[in-house]
């Protein structure tokens, strides 16, 4: 039986708790920037799916037309919807059943939602569905095969293996689940729902605290500029970001 997974974001302060509250102005900007490389200049009904109080939202403000945030907590949706009042729509459900009619979108992207997704290719299907042919999706992969992985995998620190391509389950985490997956397992679902590739980030290359110590946010966000396109052949950051597109008919 299929077992769905929302990970409830209601009554949590995401923004304070996850953002404010501790240093990851690295990892913001990190993801920013592939934002920025990744989504069209121009479009006009766009979808930030999962895109909780809209954290993202000054990235694709100013490129669509009319922007919708969607997220299964109301309360996050709440908090967007006070922040950037009119200039947004908001739409509450769950990713596997979007409130979108088929082809009412030219662009999406879904960013930080996949550790959430039990059955990506569940969600992918229905990505695919609510996407106009020729539209956009950037999608952010929470990545299970990164390099602090593999060196407490052959350590034997973990039992989870980064090199086989099943999903990794870290329920230690939480209790809804906690899903990272191979690249290659994500990108042969994008091939079998239909989407075309036409690039790829590797993103959040220099997530670690000793790094930032060492180096400085300032320095790390310079270092991460290159690295996004030079290391994504090799996929080890634990974001990966894909540019997908559905074709045209
Ligand atoms: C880690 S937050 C990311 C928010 C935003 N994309 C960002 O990067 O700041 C994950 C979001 O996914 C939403 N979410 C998780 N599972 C979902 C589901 N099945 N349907 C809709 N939203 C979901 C949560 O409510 C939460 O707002």
């Amino acid at each position: 039986m299929s077992e769905k997974v929302i990970s409830d974001y209601n009554g949590y302060d995401y923004k304070k708790e996850f953002w404010e509250d501790v240093d990851r102005e690295y990892e913001d900007q990190a993801d920013r920037m592939a934002i920025r490389k990744l989504l069209p200049k121009r479009m006009e009904k766009f979808a930030d799916i999962g895109g909780g109080y809209g954290r993202l939202a000054t990235e694709y403000l100013k490129r669509a037309h009319k922007v919708i945030i969607f997220d299964y907590s109301k309360s996050e949706l709440k908090q967007a919807q006070e922040i950037y009042g009119n200039k947004i729509e908001t739409r509450a459900g769950d990713i596997y059943k979007l409130p979108f009619k088929d082809g009412e979108l030219d662009g999406l992207m879904m960013v930080r939602v996949t550790h959430h997704l039990k059955e990506l290719d569940k969600a992918m299907a229905e990505l695919y569905r609510v996407l106009k042919p020729g539209g956009v999706a950037v999608i952010e992969v929470a990545n299970k095969r990164t390099l602090p992985k593999m060196a407490r995998y052959v350590t034997g620190r973990s039992k989870v293996n980064p090199f086989d391509k099943k999903v990794a389950n870290y329920k230690n985490i939480s209790k809804d689940g906690f899903y990272n997956y191979h690249p290659k397992y994500v990108e042969e679902i994008f091939e079998k729902t239909g989407f075309n590739c036409e690039r790829v980030l590797s993103v959040s290359n220099f997530r670690n605290k000793g790094l930032k110590k060492v180096f400085g946010t300032k320095n790390l966000v310079k270092m991460e500029d290159t690295a996004q396109k030079v290391l994504a052949p090799i996929r080890f950051a634990p974001s990966i970001y894909y540019k997908l597109r559905k074709p045209e008919k």
